[in-house]
C-alpha cells in the first residue's frame, strides 16, 4: 500500500520519533507499505515520521541491490564533513547542499530482529543520517546554510501552508 507523504510544516516532521519495542505484524506491514512508498515516488529514503507514523523506523534504497529496512538505529560519526545536494520528499522541488559525515557507523535491527552494524560512506552515508534527522524532527532545511535559506525561504512557506492541512 503506498502511504501519504507528510509535506513541510505538518508538525507530525517536527516530533522526537519513539523506539520500536517488538518487531511484530504491525512493524513489518508498515515496513512494506513505507518501501512500496519509496519506490512508487522514486525515492532512496523514507523516514516512518514522514508517513505520519512516530517511530525509530526507515527505509533506504540507493539502488545498490539493497533495500534497507532500519529499526531503532544508532549512527557514529566517522570520518570528515563533505558537502553535497539533498532533497526531501517532504519538501518537494528543494535541493540544496548540507554538510555530512563522509563515513558513519551503523547500528539498527533488521526486519528480522537482527542487530546490524556496518560502515557505510559516500551516497549512504548521507542517506543514514538525512533519515536519522527525521526521526529527530529535524529537515535537511535546517541544515543549510543562511544564504540558501533565503532563498528557498518563499517556496518554504507556500509548502508550510499546504502541509498544515
Ligand atoms: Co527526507
Amino acid at each position: 500500500m503506498v502511504l501519504e507523504i507528510e509535506i513541510y510544516g505538518s508538525k507530525k516532521l517536527r516530533e522526537k520519533a519513539i523506539e520500536v519495542e517488538k518487531v511484530d505484524d504491525s512493524i513489518l506491514e508498515l515496513l512494506d507499505n513505507m518501501v512500496a512508498t519509496m519506490k512508487k515516488i522514486k525515492g532512496i529514503g523514507l523516514a516512518a515520521p514522514q508517513v505520519g507514523i512516530n517511530k525509530r523506523i526507515f527505509v533506504i534504497d540507493i539502488d545498490d541491490g539493497i533495500t534497507r529496512k532500519i529499526i531503532n538505529p544508532k549512527l557514529e560519526y566517522l570520518k570528515k564533513l563533505v558537502s553535497n545536494e539533498e532533497g526531501c520528499l517532504s519538501v518537494p522541488g528543494v535541493f540544496k547542499n548540507v554538510d555530512r559525515f563522509e563515513r558513519v557507523k551503523a547500528t539498527y535491527l533488521n526486519e528480522k530482529s537482527e542487530m546490524i552494524t556496518e560502515e557505510v560512506e559516500g551516497v549512504l552515508a548521507r542517506a543514514f543520517q538525512h533519515e536519522y534527522d527525521h526521526l529527530e524532527g529535524i529537515l535537511f532545511v535546517d541544515k543549510i546554510s543562511p544564504v540558501a535559506k533565503r532563498l528557498v525561504n518563499k517556496k518554504l512557506q507556500l509548502l508550510a501552508k499546504e502541509g498544515q492541512k
